[in-house]
């Protein structure tokens, strides 16, 4: 059985002090209310990962993710934060490829290639994601476009290195829109995606793959999504930085 897993991105927002009590509700939620074999990963803004790692370190089903980190392991890039820093002060995900990265900071396949490798090097686990926008999806090809986005960031990895990689699928046009994919197109296409896998690196290997589902994901339309046969949890913008509404989210499956 593939690993259940929703995580929260919670992007640029909340103050140290905000992030305190929402980390604080949240564990509490957890341990109090979910299954135990859902993984629940916090993605804060790096600032705050050593301060709240001590939250979510007695706790084994939830753990912690970075937004991004840079493709080089160390050096002279002002204002970058590497993998092994991440892993130094208890992070275990890596969200990597993100739309906003690609698109506003202008992050290339090859950058996001090289990411994955120094992300996997340094034991971290990346959440790689991928998504087509509102125009490529009126085309014809937006599933040979999200797959080829896969085939970019991730094929140079061995079928061993795999298993460590966690896959989004995040349409753009779903994020941060309110506009959710219906679970038919969530399905249809983390199907897609899994055949892709499975031509590269065997049935196995696609099987044991954690597919997420991203994009105005909330705890009304969570029940419906995760049900699919492919769809593996959820990676959580908004609704993530409400205790109340992400603790529900993780407990839709
Ligand atoms: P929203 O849930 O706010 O649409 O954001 C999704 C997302 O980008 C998570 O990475």
């Amino acid at each position: 059985m593939r690993k259940q897993l929703v995580a929260g991105n919670w992007k640029m927002n909340k103050t140290l002090d905000e992030a305190l009590i929402l980390v604080s509700e949240v564990v509490n939620m957890v341990n109090d209310e979910a299954k135990g074999d859902v993984k629940v990963v916090l993605c804060p803004p790096d600032l705050y990962l050593a301060t709240l790692a001590r939250y979510l370190e007695p706790i084994t089903q939830m753990a912690l993710g970075a937004q991004n980190c840079h493709q080089k392991a160390s050096g002279a890039y002002t204002g970058e934060v590497s993998a092994p820093m991440l892993k130094s002060v208890g992070v275990e995900y890596v969200i990597l490829g993100h739309s906003e990265r690609r698109q506003y900071f202008a992050e290339t396949d090859q950058q996001l290639a090289e990411k994955v490798d120094v992300v996997l090097e340094n034991g971290l686990k990346p959440i790689f994601c991928c998504g087509e926008s509102l125009e490529q999806r009126n085309g014809n090809d937006f599933i040979a476009f999200v797959c080829s986005q896969l085939t970019a960031g991730l094929f140079h990895l061995s079928a061993g290195q795999f298993a460590d990689v966690v896959i989004a699928y995040e349409p753009i046009w779903a994020i941060g829109t309110g506009l959710t994919a219906s679970s038919q197109q969530a399905q249809d296409m983390h199907a897609a995606l899994r055949q892709h896998l499975a031509g590269q690196y065997g049935e196995a290997v696609a099987e044991n793959t954690t597919i997420l589902y991203g994009g105005s994901c909330n705890e009304k339309n969570a029940p419906e999504l995760f049900a699919c046969p492919d769809v593996d949890g959820g990676l959580i913008g908004g609704a993530s930085l409400k205790s109340r509404e992400f603790v529900n989210i993780v407990k839709s499956f």
